[in-house]
């Protein structure tokens, strides 16, 4: 078999493997097997790499490229097992920043070894330089818009940066300015490659990555981070063009469409433009701020709480970040075991966007072994909630808030949220009156059913199981 036929097989078995990881991923019980086949898909790729670039390497290039390796698997391996849960998205973002990065060092590679010296010394054949122009300009553009993008959504996870979205007048037309520039850019690299434009397609592609991110905030960060996904995804692809890697072309293309794929079926939970969001919040209205919001809330402690679900038929968990933080799952299993033994209906709520990413919640409820199908998503209980004894919101804020559907002013008008308020008795967890991810007061806090249990949550709901 000759090396390029090998290449092909291993590439194709790679991207078969990448297919069923997709697949086995989107199901709570095939999803080990969708990591496992992800793993073995980017095994075949790398050795199928290596193996093949060896003959044509220098020891020199041989060398470094088993430095990446040691270095970069070994920090990746670091990473993975120090990673926190909640500190899982900002991971993500920062990983992705780094597909931006590659594309970007791919993309100038490409300019330095054709455009660059000029066609008659390439092995690019002379007509196909201009196509080769554009995968170049396109790749960098990409790669670039994803790596500062990303790392801005790093910042803004992480909370280095504030998650306040960034208005700067005009923004749109900053950004719809930034296309046009592209455009222009790379029409110009085509007719006459240089330096000056490469250099100059790079920045305008750094500042948009930027901006865009930092024009959206609060609530609408988790369609960003799918977003970048899917960015980092179709980054791999334009590099797959300029090394003339099928698997990267296939690979990158799947991650891109799947990654926009999921951007917008969030986009459609938090009932928000998709178009709107991937463009930096296009539309979106500077400068509105939520009613300030008063009142008097109402402090309970663990005896009473548990007095609470002792007389409850039905109870309802919204858990939110807050659980994430302080890892009450475990004890919040606990308690749903008591009460369902007990005889009380119990069931969990879960909104799209609870905790920091996709299916936070879902994964830490499996974890802790709470069955599968008493955890209902946010549309399948909301309509139960007004016939609910008492809603447990622990450590949910923004994703319980009334001013997204009462308040038009509210950063998170429009959200669909859980609405809990409508049950008889409300009990919130958490440490103190202090806002959520979004920056926005909630109203909830001070309804008359309404009550607050303040401290860690898991400390409070090991109290709560005590008392009961
Ligand atoms: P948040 O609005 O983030 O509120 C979490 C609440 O948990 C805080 O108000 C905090 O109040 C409380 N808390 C923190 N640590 C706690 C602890 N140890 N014990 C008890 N309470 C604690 O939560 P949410 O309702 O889950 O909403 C998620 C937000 O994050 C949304 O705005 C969403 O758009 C955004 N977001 C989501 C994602 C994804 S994909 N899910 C990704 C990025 C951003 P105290 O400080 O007073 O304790």
């Amino acid at each position: 078999m000759s090396p390029d036929t090998a290449a092909t097989a291993a590439y194709i078995v790679a991207a078969l493997l990448t297919v069923m990881s997709l697949a086995g991923l989107s199901k709570h019980e095939t999803a080990r097997n969708g990591v496992v086949y992800g793993i073995a898909g980017m095994t075949v790729a790398l050795v199928a790499t290596v193996v093949l670039a060896a003959d044509s390497l220098e020891a020199g290039a041989v060398a470094l490229m088993v430095a990446g390796f040691v270095i970069g698997g070994g920090v990746g391996l670091w990473r993975a097992r120090v990673v926190e849960m909640t500190g899982m998205p900002e991971l993500i973002a920062l990983l992705h920043s780094f597909v931006g990065l590659a594309a970007v060092l791919v993309g100038w590679n490409g300019y330095l070894e054709v455009e660059a010296v000029g066609a008659a010394q390439t092995t690019v054949a002379p007509e196909l330089v201009g196509i080769h122009s554009v995968e170049v300009g396109v790749g960098v553009f990409i790669g670039a818009v994803t790596f500062t993008g990303s790392i801005v959504a790093y910042g803004k996870l992480s909370g280095r940066m504030k998650s306040r979205p960034l208005t700067l007048p005009g923004k749109n037309a900053l950004n719809l300015g930034a296309l046009v520039a592209f455009a222009a850019l790379t029409v110009a690299f085509v007719l006459a490659p240089s330096l000056g434009v490469m250099i100059a397609i790079t920045a305008v592609a750094l500042a948009l990555g930027w901006h865009l991110v930092a024009s959206i905030g609060g609530g609408d960060m988790p369609v960003v981070v799918s977003m970048l996904n899917s960015y980092s995804g179709w980054a791999a692809a334009a590099s797959g063009f300029l090394l003339n890697n099928t698997l990267l072309i296939v690979t990158g293309a799947l991650v891109g469409s799947s990654g926009a794929y999921l951007s917008y079926v969030m986009c459609q939970a938090m009932n928000r433009s998709f178009l709107s969001v991937i463009a930096g919040g296009f539309g979106v209205e500077s400068g509105t701020a939520a009613a300030d919001v008063e009142g008097e809330h109402r402090e309970v402690q663990a005896d009473e709480v548990a007095e609470m679900l002792r007389e409850a038929s039905s109870v309802v968990i919204t858990p939110g970040y807050g659980m994430a933080v302080a890892q009450a799952q475990y004890p919040v299993a606990d308690l749903t075991r008591k009460l369902r033994d007990k005889g009380v209906e119990v069931r969990f709520g879960i909104h799209p966007v609870a905790g920091r990413l996709p299916g936070h919640m879902n994964v830490l409820l499996a974890e802790a072994k709470v069955p599968y199908d008493i955890v209902l998503e946010m549309d399948e209980i909301n309509d139960d909630l007004a016939s609910t004894s008492v809603v447990l919101v622990i450590g949910a804020n923004d994703t319980v808030n009334p001013a997204a559907m009462d308040d038009p002013g509210s950063p998170i008008a429009g959200m669909p949220v859980l609405r809990v308020w409508e049950a008889k008795n409300v009990v919130v967890f958490k440490r103190s009156m202090a806002v959520g991810y979004a920056g926005v007061q909630n109203p909830l806090f001070f309804r008359e059913n309404t009550s607050m249990i303040f401290g860690d949550a898991k400390k409070r709901v090991e109290d709560i199981l005590t008392a009961l």
